[in-house]
């Protein structure tokens, strides 16, 4: 017995046509008309789009930070995940300072393991580097699925790397074919006007875009292009948020070199008039890079819709705003940096980008779904719909319409930075290799459901 999808629309990153779809146990098995077999289920999805499942390659879940961790650990952030009809994530893995990459892969899985309503993988964030260290890469791809790793350019005395580490870090990557995702802002350049920011008494977070300005973003772009040039190896460039940025990555791309980019939500929708002098509330947008100036918005639309940009994803690194946020009322630079967003993507997306024509709805399909899926080593089983692809469906109702709000949302955070906006459209149907985990807008009252994913080098 199996499943079918009766009388939806079925878009890809490149069709748009009526077809039932089958599902047999986890896989999609026939695409058609007259595909019904005796037992099967029907599933009247009239007037419903059919969407491949969202991947969303950027969370951070149960990341612990400074004192604090994460608001949302996997339950809370996978639950937001499916019910914003994201069907599959891959979350930052961290290595801690002393800590060998098997170790903190080993951490990672026991946060995750049995926590999760999607399907999941794992990046490997690394922030310490020595041979032993090189060595793991090799394991890290062959052995444990997990082929991307990532290394930040800021975050000084935390997180940050060299340029010597970026450098050996890429050439060992590419041996292994493994992809180098890099946080890309001048840190030493952010650490010395924070420094000089906090020493004049300017510590509302007023100031914390003031001391990430977009030219940390625009160098630190071009010199990992430059370092990934010299070390022959392909680069992905994480939440990019300024037109400047895009430019040096639409340089490199016309130039031929394998760059990917990413943006994010945030920088497509919202700008740097929320951080105001007087209001904390401002710390609510606290993240990294900054918020930037409305201009910028019209340059990324323009990048996804040109393919110059690869992906959307949240960056979801969610803090309370009371309790975790507040840390830095006195001090921005102690403000927790992140938002909330994965239950949001899809709907933002098709909101704001679909409705007003700024994206066609394959661009949103693949920019959402099937490029994530590919330059992770998730495709075809992932960030399609076809024969043999995982039965991770959305039906979108394209009727709906609602408004964001933190009271009704499934991210356990006190707040969301899209309080208030409208969107159109939602995940009205979920289905997770062909268990059925949202049901009229409603989680299906049952356990996570979701499995770790070993990538494949791509
Ligand atoms: O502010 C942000 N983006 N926090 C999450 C960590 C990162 O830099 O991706
Ligand atoms: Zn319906
Ligand atoms: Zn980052
Ligand atoms: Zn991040």
């Amino acid at each position: 017995m199996g499943i079918v999808l009766r009388g939806g629309t079925i878009v890809t990153a490149v069709d748009y046509y009526k077809a039932d779809i089958r599902i047999e146990g986890e896989k999609i098995v026939a695409i058609g008309k007259e595909i019904i077999l005796p037992e099967d289920r029907i599933l009247d999805v009239e007037g419903h789009l059919l969407l491949p499942g969202g991947v969303d390659v950027h969370t951070h879940f149960d990341l612990p930070v400074g004192n604090t961790a994460t608001a949302d650990d996997f339950i809370s952030g996978t639950q937001g995940a499916i019910m914003g009809g994201t069907t599959t994530i891959i979350d930052y893995a961290t290595q801690f300072k002393g800590q060998t990459l098997k170790a903190a892969l080993a951490n990672w899985h026991a946060k995750a393991q049995g926590n999760c309503y999607v399907d999941y993988g794992f990046h490997m964030a690394i922030t310490e580097w020595n041979d032993d260290i090189a060595e793991e890469i090799g394991w890290l791809s062959q052995s444990a699925g997990v082929t991307s790793i990532k290394l930040y350019m800021a975050y000084k005395n935390f997180l940050q790397v060299d340029d010597d580490i970026l450098f050996q870090a890429l050439v060992k990557s590419k041996q292994c074919g493994v992809l180098v995702c890099v946080h890309c802002e001048n840190g030493d350049m952010i650490y010395n006007l924070v420094k000089r920011y906090r020493s004049q008494g300017n510590v509302t977070p007023y100031y914390h875009p003031l001391s990430r300005p977009i030219v940390a973003e625009e160098e630190a772009v071009y010199r990992i292009i430059a370092l990934a040039h010299a070390a022959q190896s392909l680069v992905y460039i994480v939440h990019l948020s300024s037109n400047n940025a895009l430019q040096i990555v639409m340089k490199a791309k016309c130039r031929g070199n394998r760059v990917y980019a990413e943006t994010c939500p945030q920088y497509l929708l919202l700008d740097e008039s929320y951080y105001s002098k007087d209001h904390f509330e401002s710390a609510k947008y606290v993240i990294s890079p900054p918020l930037r100036k409305k201009e910028n918005q019209d340059f990324l639309w323009r990048g996804l819709h040109d393919g110059m940009l690869d992906v959307v994803a949240t960056d979801h690194c969610s803090f309370n705003f009371h309790g975790q946020k507040d840390a830095g009322l006195h001090d921005f630079s102690m403000i927790p940096n992140g938002i909330p967003g994965v239950e949001n993507r899809l709907g933002l997306l098709y909101t704001y980008g679909v409705v007003p024509g700024k994206i066609s709805i394959n661009t949103f399909v693949n920019v959402t779904a099937t490029q994530p899926a590919k330059i992770f080593g998730l495709f075809p089983r992932k960030g399609t719909i076809a024969p043999g692809s995982d039965a991770d469906i959305v039906v979108w109702d394209i009727s709906d319409v609602s408004v964001i709000s933190a009271q009704v949302q499934q991210q356990r955070v006190d707040y969301t930075p899209y309080e208030g906006f409208q969107q159109k459209g939602k995940a009205l149907h979920v289905f997770l290799r062909g268990q059925q985990v949202v049901q009229n807008g409603n989680l299906c009252d049952e356990d996570p459901k979701g499995i770790y994913l070993l990538r494949k080098l791509i």
